[in-house]
């Protein structure tokens, strides 16, 4: 009998995620200081066209959820880590609809349409506004800044478990880990 694990697909939009994510939050605090050149508007464009796809990886990840909740944590895991493991895991998800939402408002604000990798064109969420892209701007800012720090606490949760309890929590998203 093997412990329960995540389905294959809840794994496959974690790991996709997780990658995107991580690759954005780098993008992101690299592009702003580039000097205004076309690198930076191309920069632009893949860092919105990426998070435009960790928005649609997360609305497909909250359906399957719905329909598939997560395996049960494992009797090793204590009564305050099993009420907090939630909390953190909806303060992520939170967080993936909250950035790209409000990076989408701030183009839209900007008075710059978003064309997904050039393709797709997409609506202009509110008309161009100075002041509403400014107060979206540092909205992204910040919420960027909160995604980094439960982040952070996410990883060094898993290494708690993994590294101290040794109790297979990695292995739940792990891609080889059995069912
Ligand atoms: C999960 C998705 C996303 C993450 C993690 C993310 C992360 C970041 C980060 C870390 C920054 C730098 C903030 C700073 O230090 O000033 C940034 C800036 C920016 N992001 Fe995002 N972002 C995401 C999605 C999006 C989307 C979907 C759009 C637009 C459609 C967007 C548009 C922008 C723009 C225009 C800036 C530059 C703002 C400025 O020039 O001050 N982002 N993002
Ligand atoms: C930006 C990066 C990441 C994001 C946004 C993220 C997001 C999430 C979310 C939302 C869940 C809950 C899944 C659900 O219940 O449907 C989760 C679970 C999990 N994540 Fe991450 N994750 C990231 C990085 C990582 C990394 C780097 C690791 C490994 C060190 C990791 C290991 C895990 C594990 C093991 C679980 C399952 C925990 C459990 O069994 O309850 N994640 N992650």
């Amino acid at each position: 009998m093997f412990a329960p694990t995540y389905h294959a697909a809840a794994k496959t939009l974690h790991w996709l995620t997780a990658v995107a994510v991580l690759g954005l939050l780098g993008i992101g605090l690299w592009m702003t200081g580039l000097p205004i050149s076309l690198l930076k508007l191309q920069v632009y464009n893949w860092h919105k066209w990426i998070g435009l796809t960790v928005l649609a990886l997360t609305v497909l990840r909250l359906l399957w959820r719905w329909r598939n909740p997560p395996p049960p944590l494992p009797d090793t895991v204590t009564r305050w880590e099993r009420a907090l493991a939630p909390v953190g895991h909806w303060a992520l998800l939170f967080l993936l609809l909250a950035m790209p939402v409000s990076g989408w408002l701030m183009s839209s604000a900007a008075g710059v349409s978003v064309a997904w990798f050039g393709v797709l064109p997409l609506l202009d969420l509110v008309l161009p506004n100075p002041d509403l892209f400014e107060a979206l701007r540092t909205a992204h800012f910040l919420l960027s800044r909160a995604l980094i720090v439960v982040v952070v606490l996410h990883v060094a949760a898993v290494l708690h478990h993994d590294v101290l309890r040794r109790d297979g929590i990695f292995r739940r998203m792990w891609p080889s880990g059995r069912t």
